[in-house]
């Protein structure tokens, strides 16, 4: 066992504003990952906390909003009562309606209290993107668009390209670009960080991640949950917006980017940028869409949105060529998992066929990146089956589990991210032309599913896309079992 807890880098002191402090978002990620970082003592008592909101609301009401959101800190944390009452005395109500501006004056006079150009202002708009120019008018007014200002966003950054692009647009009126933090919480997740240092921090894989080792790469998100209470969001955007134009782009990104000179913001974000832009433009054959049988009777009405997608993806460099990735996720699905495989090149020549003990057809080496749940490294090789009797080959395993090697709980991806904002570290953010160039892949792949009924699927399969893989002589790898 390795102790994984490694001291927390003390950061100076900010405040994070979240607008739209009673939403969903607020309640179920942003404090709770606040509170988590307090119980580590990254946050100290020099931090504040503003939750602002259109409801006036009296800190023990939000207290009792919040507490049901934090409740495993207590039981896998260990928090105690001093934690919680301590954590709460950094938190400030404020009534603020961003559209009015009614309550601008008090998050002003909250902010320059503690005024000091050392002192970041983190404003995290955890409300509808539709509000973002409202909200980042009201900073300006309030003079509170200044440079230690940081400005926190979250998808849906638009529907499409252009809607993405006025969004954005609305954004750079006020904000510097090296301002603002667009947050894709996939790359807070510790696997998909770890995706970096295996391929960057090692040389034994590198060597063999092209097209000469490589035969292709399958890249699963699979959710047991339906859209719940998302529906109308959900029917709006469906799997292809929801999940491949973000989350899923930037797992091929860091499967697929050449190594960066430097593990810094722009140099990451460079090299990402380019694999987005040699994606070739998908044509109607690579992509499979389907929908969960029940939807449209939980929608309450016919959809062609799919719940359901995977795609082939081909990726135009020189590294890549010839070397297919097959992508998919999708909704009430056979288990939750999310898994990254790398499927190795046969052997060239089988040496042990002849000794009447090999075979050929076994199955070729394989990298498997568990990024969620139970998270790990498998390498499936060949061994020799112990004992007498020939050279009989069985398939093997190294089998690294993060769980187990290391003591210490994995943070959840919003503690990372949102320590990173008050860091000033933009290299797990998304930066404005990598949101453009995933909206250039998905644009058109959105025109060529238009109008097409995606295939019904029952809910706990895996969905309906064996057809896709079957075309090119392959098979989806499913999920190992934790
Ligand atoms: C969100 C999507 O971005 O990611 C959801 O909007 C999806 O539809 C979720 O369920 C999945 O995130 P995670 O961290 O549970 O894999």
């Amino acid at each position: 066992m390795t102790d994984a807890k490694t001291p927390s880098v003390n950061l100076s002191p900010s405040d994070y504003v979240i607008i739209g402090g009673t939403g969903d978002l607020a309640l179920r990620k942003i404090l709770p990952a606040l509170f988590w970082r307090y119980l580590d003592g990254q946050i100290t008592s020099d931090y504040r906390i503003a939750a602002a909101s259109r409801r006036d609301i009296s800190p023990e009401d939000y207290a009792g909003m919040l507490r049901p959101f934090c409740e495993d800190a207590f039981s896998g944390g260990g928090a105690s009562e001093d934690d919680w009452t301590g954590f709460l005395a950094l938190i400030s109500m404020i009534t603020l309606d961003v559209q009015g501006g009614a309550g601008g004056d008090h998050l002003a006079g909250f902010i320059n209290e503690r005024a000091d150009s050392a002192r970041p202002t983190i404003f995290y708009l955890a409300i509808a993107p539709s509000l973002f120019g409202d909200a980042t008018r009201l900073l300006r007014d309030c003079g509170l668009a200044t440079p230690q200002a940081r400005l926190v966003v979250e998808k849906p950054l638009g529907h499409d390209g252009a809607s993405s692009r006025a969004i954005n647009a609305e954004l750079a009126e006020i904000f510097d670009e090296s301002q603002i933090y667009r947050i894709d919480h996939y790359l807070g997740k510790e696997t998909v960080q770890n995706l970096m240092a295996l391929r960057f921090a090692n040389v034994i894989f590198e060597t063999q991640w092209n097209n000469n080792h490589i035969d292709h790469v399958q890249i699963t998100v699979a959710e047991t949950v339906g859209v719940d209470n998302r529906a109308a969001y959900y029917d709006a955007y469906g799997a292809i917006r929801d999940m491949v134009q973000n989350h899923l782009m930037q797992l091929v990104c860091l499967v697929a980017m050449e190594p960066p000179s430097h593990f810094n913001a722009d140099q990451v974000r460079d090299e990402k940028l380019r694999v987005l832009r040699a994606i070739r433009p998908l044509s109607a054959g690579d992509i499979s869409r389907g929908q969960y049988q029940e939807y449209a009777q939980e929608l309450g009405s016919p959809s062609d949105t799919e719940t359901y997608v995977a795609m082939k993806l081909a990726i135009d460099n020189w590294r890549w060529a010839g070397v297919p990735f097959y992508i998919r996720t999708g909704k009430k699905l056979a288990r939750r998992a999310s898994e990254i495989v790398i499927t190795f090149k046969q052997r060239p020549h089988d040496i042990f066929q002849r000794n009447g003990g090999g075979d050929i057809d076994s199955p070729p080496n394989r990298l498997i990146i568990r990024l969620q749940p139970s998270e790990g490294l498998r390498l499936q090789l060949i061994s020799k089956e112990p004992g007498p009797g020939g050279m009989r080959l069985f398939p093997s395993e190294l089998n690294l589990s993060f769980g187990d090697t290391f003591e210490a709980r994995l943070p959840d991806a919003y503690e990372r991210l949102l320590m990173d904002t008050a860091r000033g570290n933009q290299t797990l953010f998304m930066r404005r032309d990598e949101v453009f160039a995933a909206w250039d892949i998905i644009d058109p792949a959105m025109k060529l599913v238009a109008g097409r009924t995606p295939a019904l699927y029952r809910s706990g399969t895996m969905g309906p896309a064996d057809d896709l893989l079957a075309a090119d002589g392959r098979s989806w790898i499913d999920p190992y079992d934790d």
